[in-house]
Parts: C-alpha cells; sequence; structure tokens
C-alpha cells in the first residue's frame, strides 16, 4: 500500500513515519522544504502526480498563540490545505486520514463525543473545524481523528521532559484549570493503524488517552511514580495571560473508537513509568 504522509517532521508524525515503516507501508513523505501547505498550488500539482492508497496529514499550524496573530497562514495551512488532500484523495479513490483537535469545542461540557456541537474559542480551533466542515462536505473515504494534548518520550513536549526538571529541582509552572484527555503519541500512531485496518466506517473518531487530567495533575502522578516532589507553581489559565483562549474541559471520550476497534490506552501512571525508567531513571542517582 502506497502512503502519502504530510507532517512527518512533527510531533506524531515522525511516530507514524516509523509505525509505517514497520507495518511495511511504501511511504512518500514530503516536507515543507518539498512542499509548503502554504502553497496550494504547488501542493495540488504535486498530489495529482502521485499514485497513492492513502493520504495522511499530521501537518499543521499547532502553535495556538501563533495562529492568533497569523490567521492567514493557519487558515491556509489548517484549513485549505487538508481541503486540497481530501478532494484530490477523493478523485483517486484513497483513504484520507486527518487529524484534528479537542479545541474544536468551548469546554463547557465535561466530556466530549464525536456528535456534539463544535464551538471554538481560538483561530487554530476554528481552522481545525474549518477543515472537518470541509472535508466532511467533500465526502470521500476519509478518517477524521480528534486527538488531545500529544506527549512522547523523548523530544522538548512539556509532559515528557518533567521528569528531568523533577530531577534538578527546577520550577515547573502548570495550570490547574484546564482539563484534557493527554494522549501518548505511540498509542496513537497505533491506534491509526489499527484504525485503518479495522474496516471501521469513515466519519470523524476521538481517539485520545482515556483519561481526564490537568497539566498539574500529571505532574502528581510523575511524583508518585518518581517518588519524589516537584518544585510546582500551579496557575490559573488567566494567569499566563496567553494570546488565544482554550477550553477549560476538552475530555475527549473515545468510546466510539475503542469499542469499535477494541485497542484502549493504559492510565497515565504507565506512561509516565515508561518514560521515566527508560529516559532518566539512569539519571536519578536516588533510585
Ligand atoms: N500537539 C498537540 O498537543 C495536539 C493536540 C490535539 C491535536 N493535535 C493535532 O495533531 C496533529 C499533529 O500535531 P503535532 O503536535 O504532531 O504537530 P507538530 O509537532 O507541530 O508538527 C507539525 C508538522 O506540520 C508541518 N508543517 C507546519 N506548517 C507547515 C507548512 N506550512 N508546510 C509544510 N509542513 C508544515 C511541520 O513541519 P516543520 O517541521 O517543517 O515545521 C511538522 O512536520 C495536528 O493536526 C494537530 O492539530 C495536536
Amino acid at each position: 500500500m502506497k502512503v502519502v504522509l504530510f507532517g512527518s517532521t512533527g510531533l506524531l508524525g515522525k511516530r507514524l513515519y516509523k509505525i509505517l515503516e514497520e507495518n511495511n507501508f511504501s511511504i512518500l513523505a514530503p516536507t515543507r522544504e518539498d512542499v509548503d501547505l502554504q502553497d496550494h498550488h504547488l501542493l495540488e500539482n504535486y498530489l495529482k502526480s502521485l499514485n497513492f492508497d492513502i493520504l495522511i496529514n499530521a501537518a499543521a499550524c499547532t502553535n495556538t498563540d501563533y495562529c492568533e496573530d497569523h490567521k492567514e497562514e493557519c487558515l491556509k495551512v489548517n484549513w485549505l490545505s487538508p481541503l486540497i488532500m481530501s478532494k484530490i484523495a477523493k478523485d483517486k479513490g484513497a483513504i484520507f486520514i486527518h487529524y484534528s483537535t479537542d479545541y474544536v469545542f468551548d469546554g463547557s461540557k465535561d466530556e466530549y463525543f464525536e456528535e456534539d456541537a463544535k464551538s471554538p474559542l481560538s483561530v487554530y480551533g476554528l481552522s481545525k473545524s474549518y477543515a472537518e466542515d470541509s472535508i466532511i462536505k467533500e465526502g470521500g473515504s476519509y478518517y477524521i481523528i480528534r486527538t488531545s494534548l500529544l506527549y512522547d518520550e523523548g523530544g522538548k513536549n512539556f509532559l515528557s521532559i518533567i521528569p528531568e526538571k523533577i530531577l534538578s529541582n527546577e520550577e515547573i509552572i502548570c495550570t490547574y484549570d484546564l482539563k484534557s484527555a493527554p494522549t501518548f503519541v505511540p498509542y496513537l500512531a497505533e491506534a491509526t493503524i489499527k484504525l485503518l485496518n479495522s474496516n471501521a466506517p469513515f466519519g470523524i473518531y476521538h481517539i485520545s488517552g482515556g483519561y481526564p487530567a490537568t497539566p498539574c495533575e500529571f505532574i502528581r502522578i510523575y511524583e508518585e511514580v518518581m517518588g519524589k516532589n516537584a518544585n510546582v507553581k500551579e496557575v490559573s489559565a488567566a494567569q499566563l495571560n496567553r494570546r488565544a483562549k482554550r477550553p477549560k474541559n476538552s475530555f475527549l471520550n473515545s468510546f466510539k473508537f475503542t469499542t469499535l476497534v477494541g485497542f484502549k490506552p493504559y492510565p497515565i501512571e504507565h506512561y509516565a513509568r515508561r518514560i521515566y525508567e527508560r529516559l532518566y531513571k539512569k539519571q536519578d542517582r536516588s533510585s
């Protein structure tokens, strides 16, 4: 099976590339240097020139605060590019997999299901919501995967580097009033392959970490796993005074995916322990 993967240099894209390779897909992974997703003419010509069975879009302008001040770029990359991708995938009879976000919701509910009404609070959320609407309107064979607060082992993502900060007693500033479903990227990448192989009906799926947590609660989990106290400064989202508004509670309920595909995430403790043990335990002289 031939796959075209956009966003292979990103947090999710790197893992997707790896798992696609492990599953013997033939992968073409254009980077920003090959196709800048702000150049729609180039994108269209590029995709039209290829033959593929599956098109995966893990590329996006993901800096929520940056998007507030760069609306045109954000809409071009996050909305209009996936629209072009979905049209061409449909013309070629290919499956289109596109990632979306919990930020399409306003956070006023306790949890969100696939069919809940959207009401984004930010330019980023709006751009992702427009993309969903356009892909659905276009029809074709698509999976829109909404996910939430990604973290991986390694790299610079906030939730992955917490053990390092705990070990060095560095102050960690975290929000106590933004609850979501932190999602371990290797789980999401594997879940994507399982969805693809499942014959589940096309449409929108929530694939998240499955357990609600604020960033501060996540740090408490690391404290338990490591048996150490973190130097934590708990703040409200309002205190951070960031450009973009975030939903207070954007927990994505993944019941539809887990029941149809039968692949559930482990509790957060499992992944926190894995990250600590694989990356930081050797540095921890007290353990
Ligand atoms: N991160 C999260 O917490 C989170 C939460 C919910 C949903 N999501 C969604 O999950 C998906 C993957 O997110 P991620 O965190 O893996 O993203 P990421 O790490 O920020 O990576 C974004 C990718 O998009 C590429 N890209 C951005 N602008 C581009 C452009 N103009 N032309 C070509 N490529 C461009 C980047 O290329 P460069 O390396 O060249 O910049 C990179 O490969 C996205 O759809 C995102 O909206 C993420």
